[in-house]
């Protein structure tokens, strides 16, 4: 058999923790989502690095909107920034972006420098990253319920003919194999409308470290985790037998 490490091909991470670091250290709220930036770009060094294929971060959820609107406005901020200045280096690291979610909500300028982000980075092969923006998981199943009923009433599918792979191709990730890890930092143990019908067989792994305080080594450590978990399926492992 193998002795080789096994890797999770699709690593989702749910940033948390930016709001208490900066409360902590007397700051905004919206320093800790700056800082929370280099934790992004370590992220990504270390998965590309670690052989991971597929990368989603989740950065803003539908629910997120309910924040204060100085918060709001300085995330908005950040993501226009962010994706304006990491594009060429992304690109060069090989790294493809695509943008989950529902993005008509953002302001034109925001709209269009996700456009841009994702043509310029369209040739990556290295790794893909999914950036959850404006995402989550009940809207897009209500929305690809939405797209298969008209699809339906048009005649272009028997509604018999709807099963799983149906759905998955009309969700945000049709093109993206599901997580097979899925990282919370910040201490909470939930999946805050993350990947729900993604995620049904993905690893949970839950780290009390903040978002800004995530490191390339806290990466390995939740791989490593990954590697010694024995996932079933709902299936029972032929025992290996025992030499006499
Ligand atoms: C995660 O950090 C970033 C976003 C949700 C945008 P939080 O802002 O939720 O940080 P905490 O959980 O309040 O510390
Ligand atoms: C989840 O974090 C959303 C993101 C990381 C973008 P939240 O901080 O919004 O989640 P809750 O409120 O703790 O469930
Ligand atoms: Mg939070």
């Amino acid at each position: 058999m193998s002795e080789e490490k096994r890797i999770p091909r699709h690593v989702a991470v749910i940033m948390d923790g930016n709001g208490r670091w900066a409360t902590q250290r007397g700051l905004d709220r919206s320093e800790g989502h700056l800082r929370g930036v280099e934790s992004v770009r370590r992220t990504i060094r270390a998965a590309v690095a670690g052989g991971v294929r597929y990368l989603t971060l989740y950065a803003f959820s539908t629910e997120n909107w309910g924040r204060p609107a100085e918060e709001v406005a300085a995330l908005l901020e950040l993501f226009c920034r962010c994706v304006q200045n990491e594009a060429e280096a992304l690109a060069d690291q090989g790294v493809r972006v695509r943008i989950i979610g529902d993005r008509e909500r953002f302001p034109e300028e925001v709209r269009d420098s996700l456009e841009r982000i994702e043509a310029c980075t369209a040739a990556g092969e290295r790794l893909t990253l999914q950036l959850a923006l404006n995402y989550s998981s009940r809207s897009e199943l209500a929305r690809a319920a939405r797209e298969l009923c008209r699809q339906a009433l048009s005649g272009e599918i028997a509604p018999d003919a709807i099963d799983e792979q149906t759905v998955a191709r009309a969700l945000y990730t049709a093109e993206c194999p599901d997580p097979d890890l899925i990282l919370r930092t910040g201490g909470e143990q939930r999946l805050s409308n993350f990947l729900l019908w993604q995620g049904a067989y993905a690893e949970l792994c839950f780290t009390p470290v903040l978002w800004p305080d995530f490191t390339e080594e806290e990466f390995a450590r939740a791989l490593d985790q990954y590697a010694a978990r024995d996932r079933r399926f709902g299936l029972v492992k032929t025992p290996t037998p025992k030499r006499s």
